[in-house]
């Protein structure tokens, strides 16, 4: 076992420094050879037991190359890890002072999870927790300065809270809805969590096929949430690393340690739960590690599969307070509000016509088919969109949706499918 081989190496060393006496071998936490760590818990640092850190070496060990790993935030590149070997030195007032090795490693190179080790004389433990608390606490992404949108995993181009609130067509009591709950939460609500001693964090699910808005939604209300001076965290699972834990964790901790009340959207809940670390995410959703900011933080997760996320979720509330079911469209109404916004001064009430076809087609199928007939029409030196293009545009788009469903109901007789199918299911959408 890797573990071992490296407690019986930290013995040694320890050994070989002069100071062997009653030390425990523990699993230490991986943030120590955090080289931000290790830049801000300066040494001088005084610590529980009358202790203070006098900084650290690196050392040579036979059993790990040091590796380093950089993540993008902010357009710099940023060290977020390292494995090593260290020693970090203490003085205690009125006492010899102690030594400390650790070191830190990735003991299997399929999950990039950091493990460490530390030898820690036993009567300085406090001390040891202390100085890695400070560790943990060092790397914690931290909001200090006023931002209104923090970005976890992707860059700003992934959310863009530029939607207006009257942009999204939505059958009104249910936009009403939304909005209130919402309102009520941050205005009302957090004080009321906070009487009945439950940490101020709500959870809303908003479920629905592809293409009814969820997203447009969601940069709505963020939006909204901006104007009314709070925060917004987005976690996105669109960027290289995925889906994963890691990211949920970094945007609770965001969201815990934030000044202002927080919007914290994460897109396509399921995906993360598709993966192994859907335990870890559940417990986290079930509230035991829920962020807790006293100014208020809600969560707005979307998905297309709300099924798919774990039966328990939907089901036991406390894991999701609400979940609202965001629909194609509902009714001729909507569907002529839509038609209007998306043919904008194209619009001729011919086009009335075309209405009931769009019933029951997400918001997506109304701007594509606008978009597709105005785009034609201008094609075709055509200074007006007739209204037998528009029909033209309806038919065609619908046939070829559902060309696309007979093919993956071919090709994917399960049901629930990844995200690559998932997304060619509406293949007109370019630009989300
Ligand atoms: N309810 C709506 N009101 C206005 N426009 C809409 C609506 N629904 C969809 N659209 C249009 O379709 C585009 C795609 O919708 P959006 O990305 O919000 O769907 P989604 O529900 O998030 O889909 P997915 O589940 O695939 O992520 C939007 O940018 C918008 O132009
Ligand atoms: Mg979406």
């Amino acid at each position: 076992m890797q573990y071992e081989r490296l407690v019986k190496w930290a013995r040694d060393v320890l050994e070989a420094r002069g100071q062997s006496t009653n030390v425990k071998a523990i699993w230490a936490s991986a943030e120590c050879s955090n080289q931000i760590a290790q830049k801000r818990v300066k040494p001088g640092r005084r610590l529980r037991g009358k202790a203070r850190y006098q900084g650290f070496e690196m050392l040579d060990c036979p059993y790990i190359e040091p590796i380093s790993d950089f993540t993008t935030r902010n357009n710099k590149m940023m060290l977020t890890a390292t494995a090593g070997a260290y020693v970090f030195l203490f003085d205690v007032e009125d006492e010899t002072p102690f030594e400390v090795i650790y070191t830190s490693t990735y003991f299997d190179d399929d999950v990039q999870d950091l493990t460490a080790i530390a030898l820690v004389p036993e009567d300085k433990l406090e001390t040891w927790s202390a100085f890695e608390f400070a560790c943990s606490r060092a790397v914690r992404p931290r909001i200090k300065r006023r931002r209104d949108v923090y970005i976890i995993g992707g860059s700003d181009a992934f959310f863009d809270p530029t939607v207006d609130w009257d942009d999204v067509i939505l059958p009104l009591d249910l936009k009403e809805q939304i909005y209130n709950d919402v309102e009520s939460f941050f205005n009302e609500g957090v004080r009321i969590y906070k009487e009945l001693n439950l940490a101020p964090f709500r959870k809303l699910l908003l479920a629905g096929v592809p293409g009814t808005g969820k997203t447009m939604l969601c940069a709505a209300l963020a939006k909204l949430a901006i104007s009314q001076k709070r925060i917004v965290v987005y976690v996105s699972g669109s960027d290289r690393d995925g889906a994963t834990f890691e990211k949920i964790q970094r945007a609770f901790q965001a969201v815990a340690s934030a000044k202002y009340p927080t919007l914290l959207v994460v897109e396509e809940l399921d995906a993360y739960l598709r993966g192994d670390d859907k335990a870890r995410i559940l417990n986290v959703l079930d509230g035991v590690e829920s962020p807790n900011n006293p100014k208020g933080s809600m969560m707005l997760a979307t998905t297309n599969y709300p099924e798919a996320i774990d039966e328990r979720l939907t089901k036991r509330p406390g894991r999701l307070d609400r979940i609202y079911v965001i629909p194609p469209i509902q009714d001729e109404d909507q569907a002529a509000a839509m038609l209007r916004r998306y043919m904008g001064d194209q619009w001729q009430d011919s086009y009335i016509q075309v209405v009931p076809a769009l019933v029951n087609q997400p918001g997506a199928f109304v701007r594509e088919v606008a978009l597709q007939a105005r785009m034609l029409a201008a094609h075709n030196g055509q200074t007006e969109v007739t209204l037998d293009l528009l029909e033209q545009s309806v038919e065609s788009l619908d046939q070829q949706m559902q060309a696309d469903r007979d093919f993956l109901m071919q090709r994917r007789p399960m049901g629930l499918g990844m995200r690559s199918s998932r997304r060619s299911r509406f293949g007109f959408r370019s630009d989300s």
